[in-house]
């Protein structure tokens, strides 16, 4: 695939850039970027760097988790702006409220300035491809740049797709990196195992179909296992599943889909041991909130078998050290192994970052349900908007 990449823009002192970026990090209790997440940070930085050297007015646009269209203090990007203007070393000027107000200030910008736009998730009409929202947001630029990866398959959100129609769009280097190593493993059919889990579960259960076919397995974790688990008949108690997917769950029953056959389960999270027990045991208070044993060894020996691995999403609970073991353990088995594995997606890698494995893959990828969308084939109107 060509794509059409910064450095391909002329003429670009003095431009005003409009730069998508996936920004998207988990913040803690303090609203501070969470220990451990800021490591997509660190992949946007290059492309920054590019456009502030070349003397261009950088103008950042993102989202932070899902406010649905309204202004949520909580989920403003002011301390994700403060944590990238640490790693970039140099000052980002936060523009808060309205992104319309800045037009002025997006042509006064001094040269190799760079500023960013307050959370777009707060706009009602970012996630309705809105060409009005879209327009507006051009009037800030000269140029729009992509480079927000792990959000290339929501093009529906205005600053994804449609905002490519009003201004030239180019690809940054993160998407020209992501897309040159997922590619190499497209086209690979057999021994691919995937590990689906997380807790959102329903894109990746529309993708499991779509893997299905050119897949030997795919070993499923987290709410996607609590969901087939609930669609093939067994108690879930308070299970955290998506009750959206029923019916995809219950057309995967039988097919590559290997699911859980033991499960850790609490009714509260103060216990200090884990309860293990099979998965038709599930009382109606109880949560699943790790795979089992038995579980970690039949995943295991399919493991064993593959080439390519691909990993999107813990097995379970992961951020309590009772509930971390089916991860940690599968995790550290595949860092030993001779198969290709690929990681994407924020709690993955978190979870490579908390044991120290990060450095022993394949290639880490900065999406979850974009690397999934990309692999499995899917059409990315975001990506075709950048291509040549
Ligand atoms: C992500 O973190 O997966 C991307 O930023 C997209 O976020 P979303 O799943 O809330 O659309
Ligand atoms: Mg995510």
């Amino acid at each position: 695939m060509k794509l059409r990449t910064i450095d391909q823009i002329k003429n670009i002192n003095g431009k005003r850039i409009l730069l998508r970026l996936d920004l998207n990090v988990p913040l803690d209790d303090k609203c501070r970027v969470a220990k451990n997440g800021d490591w997509r940070l660190a992949r946007a930085i290059p492309t920054i760097q590019y456009l502030v050297k070349k003397k261009a007015k950088v103008i950042i646009v993102a989202h932070l988790g899902r406010p649905k269209g309204k202004v949520d203090p909580k989920l403003s990007l002011l301390p994700v702006a403060q944590t990238l203007s640490k790693k970039l070393g140099q000052e980002i000027e936060f523009w808060s409220g309205n992104f319309r107000d800045w037009e002025e200030d997006s042509y006064s910008m001094p040269k190799g300035s760079v500023s960013m736009l307050e959370n777009i998730r707060f706009e009602p009409r970012e996630k309705l491809a809105c060409k009005r929202l879209s327009r507006a947001m051009a009037k800030l630029a000269d140029i729009y740049v992509n480079d927000a990866f792990g959000n290339l398959h929501r093009y529906e959100d205005a600053s994804m797709e449609m905002v490519g129609h009003y201004l030239p769009a180019y690809a940054g280097f993160l998407i020209r990196e992501e897309v040159e190593h997922l590619s190499e493993v497209l086209n690979i059919k057999k021994g691919l195992v995937i590990i689906f889990g997380g807790a959102k579960a329903s894109t990746k259960m529309k993708l499991i179909k779509s893997f299905s076919k050119r897949t030997d397995s795919v070993l499923v974790g987290g709410a996607l296992a609590n969901t087939m688990l609930k669609a093939s008949g067994y108690m879930i108690g308070k299970s955290l599943f998506d009750k959206d997917s029923m019916k995809i769950a219950k057309e995967l029953l039988g097919t590559v889909v290997q699911m859980p056959l033991d499960v850790a389960v609490s009714s509260n999270f103060k216990v200090k041991q884990r309860k293990i027990i099979s998965v038709g045991d599930v009382g109606n208070k109880e949560m699943i909130l790790d795979i089992g044993p038995v579980t970690i060894a039949h995943y295991t020996e399919i493991l064993k078998k593959a080439k390519l691995i691909i990993w999107n999403g813990p097995f379970g609970y992961f951020e309590n050290k009772i509930y971390i073991k089916g991860s940690k353990d599968i995790m550290q088995m595949l860092a030993k192994s001779k198969a290709k594995v690929i990681l994407g997606g924020g709690e993955t890698v978190e979870l490579a970052q908390k044991l120290k494995l990060d450095k022993q893959f394949h290639f880490i990828s900065t999406g979850g349900g974009a690397m999934l969308t990309y692999l499995g084939g899917a059409k990315m109107p975001a990506l075709e908007r950048l291509k040549k």
